[in-house]
């Protein structure tokens, strides 16, 4: 990169005596924090936080079929997968460097009803995208979402009775959906329904099964967010959701009760931790590491996501810019690691250089 400023006219030059007229200090500074920034080297030598492509995780959408792709109206850039076509962009990320993916269903409307069951099949399409991205590409790691809401005819992440979402019923049903996600090959279960105790039962219940290696992301601090739009969208669950989920995801006003179910995660044995959405809870994240010195990923999501993707269709900010300064900014207030819809595309500016 050139520097645009800091460039002299040759020596005779009144454009340069001017210059240096301008220079003479006038103000008794012992510090100027600008000669940190003179030029690219200079902020390259001080630069604080660092982005590279192990900080990434790719959430992907799957949907039935065979070589079928999808796109996502909400989420320009965004498709759903058919499992062979998943298999191959599972591949295209181990090659880019991207150390994980995370799956997302839309299951079939008439494979919905009130309790979920789909997420009880061992068979589903989760299951079948694990199995087989696990064969082909076993390098990778692979996250599952815990949680009901693409297989209910209501939308929920929970069990309803009457208008109220059931906790304890619910998380019988979410230990179930950990085990068969484990037994399909997941890495990393990641329950993101935010019900008390889910932490705890499906730990009991993976290690008991034998599969103490299976690691728990949870989602600690997911708050009712309407930047989850598009991906309701892309989940189809936006058609169908009745109400909304503040019964159980968190109040945005919040962010000691972060601290305490991130504490409450961690005491039930959870290996990392996702705040979520993203870019407007920096300073969650930051309390969050700041107390507790644990695995921290945050979740840029889909609407943080195609408000990049908007404001730049319409040329109104530098897409690529917006994308890169979106994410060291994840970096800067303690992220690990960014679940992003742009990973693919964050590797390969990465590997621009
Ligand atoms: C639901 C789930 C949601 C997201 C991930 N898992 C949406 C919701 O809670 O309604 C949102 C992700 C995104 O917006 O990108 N279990």
């Amino acid at each position: 990169m050139h520097d645009t400023v800091g460039r002299f006219p040759p020596k005779g030059d009144p454009a340069r005596e001017n210059a240096s007229r301008a220079r003479t200090a006038t103000l008794d500074l012992t510090e100027r924090p600008r000669r940190n920034r003179k030029s690219e080297w200079a902020r390259r030598l001080v630069r604080e936080n660092v982005l590279t492509t192990n900080d990434l995780v790719w959430p992907v959408f799957l949907i039935e079929g065979e070589r079928h792709r999808e796109k996502v109206a909400a989420m320009p850039g965004v498709e759903r997968l058919s499992v062979d076509e998943a298999v191959a962009e599972a591949e295209r990320a181990a090659s880019l460097g991207i150390p994980a993916i995370a799956l997302f269903p839309f299951t079939d409307p008439p494979l919905r009803d009130a309790r979920g069951s789909e997420a009880q099949n061992p068979d589903n399409l989760v299951c079948r995208a694990l199995r087989a991205i696990k064969r082909a590409v076993p390098e990778i790691g692979v996250m599952t979402d815990v949680a009901l809401d693409p297989y209910t005819s209501h939308g929920h992440d929970g069990l309803l009775d009457g208008a109220e979402i059931v906790n304890d019923a619910t998380v019988d049903a979410l230990v179930r959906q950990a085990l068969i996600q484990a037994e399909a090959g997941a890495d990393m279960v990641a329950p993101s329904d935010m019900m008390d105790g889910r932490i705890g039962a499906i730990r009991k219940a993976l290690d008991a099964a034998g599969r103490t290696d299976v690691q728990i992301v949870a989602y600690a601090a997911k708050y009712a967010s309407a930047f989850y739009g598009p991906f309701r969208d892309a989940i189809g669950t936006n058609a169908v959701l009745v109400g909304d989920k503040r019964t159980y995801q968190m109040d945005p006003a919040n962010s000691d009760e972060a601290l305490r179910e991130v504490a409450l995660d961690l005491e039930e044995g959870a290996d990392m931790l996702i705040v979520k959405p993203g870019m407007p809870y920096l300073d969650v994240l930051a309390r969050i590491k700041d107390n507790f010195q644990r695995p921290v990923l945050a979740y840029q999501v889909s609407g943080e996501y195609s408000m990049i993707e908007a404001a730049a269709a319409n040329g109104w900010i530098d897409r690529e810019r917006a994308m890169m300064e979106s994410l060291v900014c994840f970096k800067r207030a303690g992220a690990d690691a960014v679940l992003t819809y742009f990973a693919p595309a964050v590797a390969e500016r990465l590997k621009k250089g």
